[in-house]
């Protein structure tokens, strides 16, 4: 029934697209936000309107990636994209519908930052409105969620996890699977699933421009993560700083659950599973996963010494899973697509792509995703563009203060966890390594 809804929806959703001859896209992450991003879709919306074409959507998307250059605005599809777009230009876009792009303010999408990326967590990114579960919907959305309730077993999901070979990314990059294998195992009536948006390290916006921007693929992989493991109860710990990500979340909850996709019952099953809200007050400590159970608990944050593992005894001493964002990001398609495509991205020990946040002296600051393997160099010089000025590239900072740098005789190695975990060494996050 619930599969016959989803597939009404996405069917209606893409044939109102299919009706529209143009789209254009406009960046409302925060970065684009930052520079305008509202004032310029508002004035490209009116444009549009007062030309009366009814033949072309104007929508808020989620993040394009070239931070440096917002706000950013695309006409049907990602290779005609503009940069550093005012509301002075929104007349000469909305001509360019039928004139033909507009070369002054055009952003060459052929160099290395487009082309060099591998987008699977950030496939949405740029085509769906966070802030409509429709629009993720039609891009196959919950689909995975609902396959797994309907149609497998716990274990096999669990399985499925385990030969992707997906790693979680919030530093230790512990096997996913291995982690999700003992929560299902551990006994207990009382089971909970946890995402980490702590993501406190200086610099970074990986995790909360994923919430901004698809905020539904990370609750759909929590969910499959709660079947799979048994759980009946979520908590999101994400920081108070990020409001619009937070705004997104409880609202993509109340769609959710509107739906019949969160909370009692999902898709007319016998599984349950709802998501709360926690904020962190911005305690770098928090990240780590006892410190961040105890916050959730209204305790001091403090990190705890295990064992216990949360696997074992976690959240009000229950058996507890806790992924990050990103590690929840990669659920949804790899039930979808089926672990052996997941695993045949990446390297031999480190599977799938990561989601970088470059800031600082970089020529190309903003959000990128690459494959697992790429090393360093290729991300400052090829996608990154370079250190600006022609400066020399000396280190780079990794990890937050528990971190470090990497310096540039190391540029050449390849990158197998994520970024955090180059420096991280005494993070033994969650227990023994596999
Ligand atoms: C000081 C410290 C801070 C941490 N901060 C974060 C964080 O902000 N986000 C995160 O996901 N993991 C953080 N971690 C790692 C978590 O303890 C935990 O390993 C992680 O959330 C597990 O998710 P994963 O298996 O999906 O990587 C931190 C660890 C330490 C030691």
């Amino acid at each position: 029934m619930m599969r016959d809804v989803l597939l009404k929806t996405a069917e209606a959703e893409r044939a109102v697209k299919d009706e529209k001859k143009h789209s254009i896209r406009i960046c409302t992450a925060a970065s684009c936000l930052s520079c305008g991003a509202e004032k310029v879709r508002k004035a490209i919306a009116e444009k549009v309107k007062a030309a009366g074409r009814e033949d072309t959507a104007v929508a808020g998307v989620g993040c394009m990636g070239l931070c440096a250059k917002g706000p950013l605005v695309t006409v049907d599809g990602p290779e005609t994209m503009y940069a550093e777009v005012t509301e002075e230009d929104a007349a000469d876009i909305a001509a360019s519908l039928d004139n033909g792009p507009v070369e002054r303010i055009r952003c060459d999408t052929t160099t290395p930052f487009f082309q060099r990326q591998e987008k699977i967590v950030l496939e949405n990114c740029d085509r769906i409105n966070p802030e409509r579960i429709e629009d993720y919907i039609a891009a196959d959305g919950y689909l995975a969620l609902t396959t797994a309730v309907l149609e497998r077993q716990p274990f096999d999901i669990v399985d499925e996890i385990v030969r992707s070979g997906l790693r979680g990314r919030g530093g230790g990059g512990y096997p996913t699977g291995l982690k999700w294998s003992t929560v299902a195992k551990a006994p207990g009536p009382m089971k909970y699933v946890i995402c980490n948006a702590d993501e406190g390290d200086p610099g970074a916006f990986m995790d909360r421009s994923i919430l901004e921007c698809d905020p539904h693929r990370v609750l759909e992989g929590m969910a499959v993560a709660a079947y799979a493991v048994g759980a009946s109860e979520g908590y999101i710990y994400i920081r108070a700083e990020y409001p619009l990500a937070v705004k997104r979340l409880k609202l993509a909850i109340r769609q959710a659950e509107k739906m019949g996709l969160l909370g009692k019952n999902i898709a007319g099953t016998d599984f349950s599973f709802s998501i709360d809200i926690r904020l962190g007050a911005g305690a770098f400590v928090c990240g780590e996963e006892t410190a961040l159970i105890a916050s959730i608990e209204g305790q001091r944050g403090q990190p705890m010494p295990r064992p216990p593992y949360p696997a074992e005894s976690g959240l009000w001493d229950s058996p507890t899973l806790i992924n990050n964002v990103e590690t929840f990001a990669n659920i949804a398609p790899i039930i979808r697509k089926g672990a052996d495509w997941y695993a045949a991205i990446g390297t031999e020990t480190s599977k799938g792509t990561k989601v970088f946040a470059l800031a600082g002296r970089i020529n190309n600051t903003g959000l990128i995703e690459v494959p697992m393997g790429i090393t360093l160099r290729e991300i400052v010089y090829d996608i990154g563009g370079g250190i600006p000025d022609g400066k020399a590239f000396k280190a780079v900072q990794t990890g937050g203060p528990s971190g470090g740098c990497v310096p540039a005789s190391l540029a050449e190695t390849p990158i197998i966890r994520s970024t955090t975990n180059l420096c991280r060494s005494s993070d033994r996050s969650w227990g023994p390594a596999a």
